[in-house]
């Protein structure tokens, strides 16, 4: 459920007219409802009362913006971070360095540096020899470092590969089988202070079964660690679940999530941690782009919009699908092509489709666009950083300007050897 609705035969962002911030900000332009993220986040929340111990920590990769991160801090949610870039946005947004959570296959020295001496509360290790690394730099600034180990468990999440991770062959977390020897050496460095496990077997996860076997061999893992006396009092299960992109689409509720995981879990004698990112954030936003032309095309029309792949790369780099709607439809729906004006063909956003009729000058949305959206977004083509809206009730602002073309071109230079 959101709150882009049409009103009046117009689409409203909560009570805000979309035509209304287009026109004051320009397109293209990421709309958040306040309505739409407070109602996900407490629905997640809902979904896992019946646990004994729960911490959420929200994946900040799907939407870092920092009036998003303020709103998701007032819903009493920590962050998971996967940079120092990322653990500085979580910290000015008021979440305490205590409730964020550290992960990432790659964190640089300086990063875990940066984390210990800010008192994060957990690092979820991805392999022994960063465990090694963050020991020695806790050591040496008279700390201990609280982590999990990130453990594979080699099941396949059914969902796309490039955002597929809990396979034996992908980067991420110690394999399975060697799990339990790396959580005893690793308990025995003075500079760390091992609380638990992590796990996180994709995302946009649409069947609950891989992440039921996942989570079950954790528990397993669980029991062989503390058989040999060592203590687990937190496993970290991820994030993943996946949202509705299409209205014919039929995914795992919240209120199912929970019931598997309690079903599972309930009995662990841990504190569950979870890491949701777009089960919050994807409806909670559109992407508002202006129709640039209608061009004619051997089998469909091309509705050349002034969205890009620069602005949603999902549909580029995964295929993704988007629903399109005119923000003032007429009625009449036509079959075309939808596509961005960069100069390359994957600037696709669907192709063949059947949407609404619209022309030169209409404005528009890409659904759904709430995760994994401005925060992908780049400048390729010499184009803006697309700006952000949020709206709450009547009220609206930008809560991320737009950064001109101009602003980017004066940090460049040329060296004087070359004048
Ligand atoms: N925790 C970890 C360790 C993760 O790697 C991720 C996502 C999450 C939590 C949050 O997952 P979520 O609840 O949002 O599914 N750019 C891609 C998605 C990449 C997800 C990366 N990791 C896309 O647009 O589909």
């Amino acid at each position: 459920m959101d709150h882009f609705a049409l009103n009046d035969g117009e689409l409203f962002a909560e009570n805000v007219p979309l035509a209304a911030i287009a026109r004051e900000v320009g397109t293209p332009v990421y709309v958040y409802s306040r309505a739409t993220l407070s109602r996900h986040a407490r629905v997640f929340r809902e979904a896992l009362a019946g646990l004994p111990s729960v911490h959420i920590a929200f994946a900040v990769k799907s939407n870092p913006n920092l009036a998003v991160l303020r709103l998701l801090a007032s819903e009493g949610y920590g962050a998971d971070v996967v940079s120092e870039g990322e653990m500085n946005r979580a910290l000015a947004a008021g979440i305490p360095a205590a409730d964020i959570v550290f992960s990432g296959v790659g964190k640089t020295r300086r990063e875990l540096t940066a984390a210990v001496k800010a008192g994060i509360g957990q690092f979820n290790l991805e392999s022994e020899e960063e465990g090694m690394e963050l020991a020695e730099i806790a050591a040496s600034l008279g700390q201990r470092a609280p982590c999990a180990l990130r453990v594979n468990p080699d099941v396949d999440a059914r969902t796309h590969a490039k955002i597929s991770t809990g396979k034996a062959d992908n980067k991420f977390g110690v394999a399975y089988d060697r799990a339990a020897a790396i959580y005893a050496r690793l308990s025995a460095l003075p500079g760390l202070d091992m609380k638990g496990l992590a796990v996180h077997i994709g995302s946009q996860i649409s069947d609950l079964e891989p992440s039921r076997l996942a989570f079950l061999k954790m528990g397993e893992l669980m029991e062989a660690i503390r058989s040999e006396g060592h203590s687990v009092t937190h496993m970290d299960l991820g994030g993943g679940l996946g949202v509705p992109y299409k209205a014919s689409d039929s995914l795992p509720t919240p209120q199912d999530y929970g019931a598997m995981v309690a079903s599972v879990a309930k009995d662990w004698g841990v504190t569950l941690m979870f890491e949701p990112g777009r089960v919050i954030t994807g409806n909670s936003g559109v992407l508002v782009t202006e129709v640039v032309r209608v061009k004619e095309g051997v089998v469909n029309p091309f509705v050349v919009v002034d969205a890009a792949m620069n602005d949603l790369a999902r549909p580029a780099m995964y295929d993704a699908w988007h629903d399109f709607a005119a923000v003032k439809p007429n009625g009449r729906t036509m079959t075309a092509n939808i596509v961005g004006p960069i100069c390359e063909s994957s600037d696709t956003f669907a192709m063949g489709r059947e949407i609404d009729e619209v022309a030169a000058g209409d404005l528009a949305i890409f659904r759904t666009a709430g995760a994994y959206g401005a925060t992908m977004a780049n400048t390729y083509n010499s184009r803006a950083l697309v700006p952000e809206v949020m709206v709450d009730g009547s009220k609206w602002a930008v809560v991320a300007a737009r950064i001109e073309p101009a602003t980017i071109l004066a940090a460049e230079a040329v060296p004087e050897w070359l004048a």
